[in-house]
């Protein structure tokens, strides 16, 4: 159970404050992670200005107090005006595995020259290439080793570009192999499912499900990140439920099943990190989305940004946090919050060397 798991965490923990105390010689392997997960939104008012432009235009004078104009503004802004932003919010908080959802094949290219100190795996979902969104993972080869990685859709036809029938729009899952610095494998898995149709949200839960426990048995620990359009209770809490176990999966494709089933699909599940987080180390917003609406304006806020741990091995959350996008001085970097997670991975191993 994974609530044991985190037992084994906080032993482990207590072990390496013994070992320092009493001064033996141990050997003790960490692999602490920060983990972040981000819908960016998609450049959807694009224009023709890049970065050397946006860069020349930012003004270097730090304005008096009396000089700002507190959120002075909250309706959306082009790409070209949230980059900057966008990308020193991501390098501050330093992740070392990033997944980030929505964004369009320039919005990836910028990211990707704005922060050199990262690799990136995704496609396009719309043709497999460089069309449409991304569910893009972003990595520190510094950090991480990426080993091997793929992509499948969220349809019965899930190896070619496809829309499951009555969806919004085309659903993609992006799948990275790696390897931690002090050697644990793990999988990162990221996603963005439906906005409009439950029952493909509810497909899209079980296809992820069961390549989870498949990764759990051919690789190692199970790292899921995704914006859901499902959030963890009400009408369309659908694909919440299946993925974290709380409803069974639904029947899948025939070829993807004899692929991705094995002895452990039936008892795998997700867990919701926030939950596995002690509350003390619990901190930020609770909701994930705001939309581009004024400070005060709650509408429309839901928690639908999740990072998840697979069931079956050894992940502990250490601290977890929703960020904010929406900074007094200016205007959304995003109509989601970043979600943050600082994760231990594999177990600690304590062994006397002398
Ligand atoms: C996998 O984890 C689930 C959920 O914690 C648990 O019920 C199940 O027994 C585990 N399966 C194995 C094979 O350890
Ligand atoms: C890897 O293990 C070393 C030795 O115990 C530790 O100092 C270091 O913090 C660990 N690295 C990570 C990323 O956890
Ligand atoms: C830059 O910011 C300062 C301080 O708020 C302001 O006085 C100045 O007008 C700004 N310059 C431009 C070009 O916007
Ligand atoms: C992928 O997209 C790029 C640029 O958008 C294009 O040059 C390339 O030919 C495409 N590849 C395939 C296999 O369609
Ligand atoms: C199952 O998936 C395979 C591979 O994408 C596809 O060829 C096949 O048509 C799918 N079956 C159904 C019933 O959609
Ligand atoms: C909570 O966070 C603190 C400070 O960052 C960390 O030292 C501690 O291990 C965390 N506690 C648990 C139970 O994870």
């Amino acid at each position: 159970m994974f609530s044991s798991l985190i037992i084994c965490g906080l032993a482990a923990l207590e072990l390496v404050a013994a070992a320092s105390t009493k001064k033996t010689s141990s050997t003790t392997y960490a692999d602490v992670i920060r983990v972040q997960s981000w819908n960016l939104r998609y450049d959807s008012m694009s224009d023709s200005i890049y970065y050397p432009q946006t860069a020349s235009g930012l003004n270097a004078t730090v304005p008096y107090t009396s000089e700002v104009s507190w959120y002075s503004s909250y309706t959306e802004k082009a790409w070209s005006t949230r980059r900057i932003g966008v990308a020193s919010t991501i390098q501050f908080m330093n992740p070392g595995v990033l997944c980030m959802q929505e964004a369009l094949n320039r919005q990836v290219v910028d990211l990707a020259g704005m922060m050199p100190e990262y690799k990136w795996i995704g496609v396009g979902r719309d043709d497999g290439n460089t069309s449409g969104e991304y569910s893009t993972i972003f990595y520190r080869p510094e950090l991480v080793t990426l080993h091997s990685w793929d992509y499948f859709w969220l349809s019965p036809t899930y190896t070619v570009p496809s829309k499951y029938t009555g969806a919004g729009s085309i659903r993609i899952a992006t799948v990275g192999r790696f390897t931690s610095a002090n050697g644990t494998k793990f999988s990162a898995i990221c996603t963005h499912w439906d906005d409009q149709s439950e029952d493909a949200r509810q497909y899209a839960a079980s296809m992820i499900r069961y390549r989870g426990a498949y990764e759990t048995k051919k690789w190692g620990e199970v790292l899921l990140f995704g914006d859901f359009n499902s959030p963890s209770s009400g009408s369309d809490d659908g694909g919440y439920n299946i993925i974290t176990g709380a409803e069974d999966m639904v029947s899948v494709n025939a070829t993807f099943l004899a692929e991705y089933k094995s002895s452990l699909s039936d008892t795998f599940v997700m867990e919701d990190l926030l939950k596995y987080t002690p509350p003390q180390n619990r901190s930020g917003n609770h909701a994930t989305f705001q939309g581009f609406v004024k400070v005060t304006d709650t509408s429309d806020l839901k928690r639908i940004d999740f990072i998840m741990g697979g069931s079956n091995s050894t992940i502990t959350p250490l601290r977890y946090r929703v960020e904010e996008m929406f900074f007094d001085n200016g205007y959304h970097q995003s109509d989601h919050r970043p979600v943050i997670a600082d994760v231990q991975l594999g177990t600690y191993k304590v062994s006397k060397s002398k």
